[in-house]
C-alpha cells in the first residue's frame, strides 16, 4: 500500500496516526477546496490507547500507519470521542484487528455506536461509558474524559491527556485541510480554515461552546497543545484558538454588509450592485455573492462575523429562485446570532420570491429591517436609486 506519510510522534508516546484526504472537495455538502485530514493518535504506554478512527474506506491505511509502531492487535484502548462516522467508520476494522480492546465512550456514544454498527457485530463490543472527570490510567498516563455534549452531536467528548497537557478535542478546534504539515505554525492562514469550519459546523451551537469553554476553564486544566481530529494541531499558543472560539461564539460582529443574490436575466444582480453601491457610498465595507458562482462554505463564514445582509432573488415559478431556497434552508439551521435581513429581487408577473424568503426565515433570530424592493422587469432609473438609497440605509445599520 501507498502511504507516504509517517506517523508522527507529536509528544513521547504519543502519535499522530491519522489519514490524509487529499481529494475531500465537499464534507457533507460543506466545499473543502484544501482537502482534510482525519486524525487519530496512539499513546503507548503499559496499555495502548487509540483515540479515535477515521473513515472506513481509510482504515486499512490507518492500521498500516498504526502497525510501524506497535502490532495493532496490541491495542488495549480504544476512545471513541464522537459516533459520526469520518471518525468511527473504521471502527468495526479495528475491533477485528484488535477484538479484545476495550472501547470508551460517553452513554450517548455507546447507543449511537451500537446503532450505526450493529450489523458489525458490535454487540459483542466491550464498552465502558465515560462522563466528565472520569479517568482512565494507562500506565504511566492518565486521560481524562469529558462531555462536549453537541460540539457538535449529542455524544460528543474530548480527552485530556493529563501528564502531556493534551486535549485531544475531536471536532472542536479543526479545520479542513490536507496537508503534510501536522503543525498550526507550519502552515499559513489555520486561522482563517479554523473560522471557515466553525461557521459551517458549530455555529448553531455558540451557546454550547461558551458553557463548554467554562468547563473546560473550571477543570483548571493546562493545555500546551490541541489535537482536533481534523486538520492540524494547535501546539503555538493553543490559547489562540480558545479566544478565537469564545469571539465566534460571542457573536461578535464587523461591520460589513453582504449582499447575496441570484439572478435569471441580470435584474435582480443590477439591483444588488446598485445596493452595494449604497453601502459603499455609505462608508461601509461591502461584499456581494452571487449564490451559483460562489462557495456558501466562505459566504457562511463570510456572515458569521457580519451583522447585516441583503437577499436577492428573482420570481421564478412564483418563488423564490431555487438557489436561494437551499441557501436558505442551509442559513436557518446554523442559526445565526444577531443578523439583521433585508430583502430584494425583480419579477415578471406574479411575484412571489420575496414573500417566500421572508417566510423561510421566519421563526429565526434574524430581524426584518426596511422594506423589501421589488421591481417588475428591468429597474429603472428611479428603482436603482431606491436600491442605493437602501444600501445607504444598510450601511449606516452596520455601523449604527
Ligand atoms: Fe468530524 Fe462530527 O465529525
Amino acid at each position: 500500500m501507498d502511504t507516504p506519510e509517517e506517523p508522527l510522534e507529536i509528544a513521547e508516546g504519543v502519535y499522530w496516526v491519522g489519514v490524509i484526504d487529499w481529494n475531500l472537495r465537499d464534507f457533507h455538502g460543506y466545499e473543502t477546496p484544501r482537502g482534510g485530514t482525519y486524525n487519530a493518535y496512539l499513546i503507548v504506554d503499559e496499555k495502548i490507547t487509540l483515540i479515535d478512527t477515521v473513515k472506513a474506506s481509510f482504515a486499512d491505511e490507518m492500521i498500516e500507519r498504526i502497525s510501524r509502531i506497535v502490532d495493532p492487535a496490541k491495542i488495549d484502548y480504544i476512545v471513541a470521542n464522537h459516533v459520526e462516522m469520518d471518525h468511527s467508520s473504521a471502527l468495526p476494522r479495528v475491533m477485528e484487528v484488535a477484538p479484545n480492546s476495550k472501547i470508551f465512550a460517553t452513554e450517548r456514544g455507546k447507543t449511537g455506536l451500537n446503532e450505526y454498527y450493529a450489523e458489525s457485530g458490535c454487540s459483542g463490543w466491550n464498552f465502558e461509558t465515560v462522563k466528565t472527570g472520569d479517568e482512565l490510567n494507562t500506565g504511566k498516563r492518565t486521560l481524562m474524559f469529558i462531555e462536549a455534549v453537541m460540539l457538535h452531536w449529542p455524544d460528543s467528548m474530548q480527552t485530556y491527556l493529563k501528564e502531556d497537557n493534551i486535549l485531544f478535542s475531536n471536532d472542536a478546534f479543526g479545520q479542513h485541510i490536507a496537508t503534510s504539515r501536522r503543525f498550526d505554525d507550519q502552515v499559513e492562514d489555520v486561522m482563517e480554515d479554523a473560522a471557515i469550519y466553525f461557521a459551517n459546523i458549530l455555529m448553531p451551537f455558540t451557546s454550547r461552546i461558551l458553557k463548554h469553554l467554562e468547563t473546560v476553564g473550571k477543570l483548571g486544566l493546562q493545555i500546551d497543545m490541541i489535537a482536533p481530529s481534523h486538520g492540524v494541531i494547535w501546539r503555538n499558543d493553543p490559547q489562540r484558538i480558545i479566544d478565537a472560539y469564545a469571539k465566534w461564539a460571542s457573536g461578535t460582529s464587523e461591520q460589513k454588509v453582504l449582499v447575496i443574490y441570484d439572478t435569471m436575466w441580470g435584474s435582480t444582480e443590477m439591483m444588488a450592485k446598485a445596493i452595494a453601491e449604497g453601502v459603499r457610498a455609505s462608508g461601509t465595507e461591502v461584499v456581494l455573492f452571487h449564490l451559483r458562482k460562489n462557495d456558501w462554505s466562505m459566504l457562511i463564514r463570510e456572515l458569521m462575523e457580519c451583522r447585516v445582509f441583503a437577499l436577492g432573488s428573482p420570481t421564478m415559478h412564483n418563488g423564490m429562485f431555487f438557489t436561494m431556497g437551499g441557501f436558505l434552508t442551509y442559513l436557518k439551521g446554523l442559526r445565526p446570532k444577531d443578523k439583521k435581513v433585508s430583502f430584494f429581487g425583480s419579477y415578471g408577473w406574479g411575484g412571489g420570491a420575496i414573500r417566500q424568503m421572508k417566510e423561510a426565515l421566519k421563526n429565526t433570530k434574524m430581524e426584518f429591517v426596511e422594506d423589501p424592493l421589488k421591481v417588475k422587469f428591468r429597474p429603472e432609473k428611479e428603482d436603482l436609486e431606491d436600491c442605493r438609497l437602501l444600501g445607504i440605509k444598510l450601511g449606516e445599520i452596520a455601523r449604527s
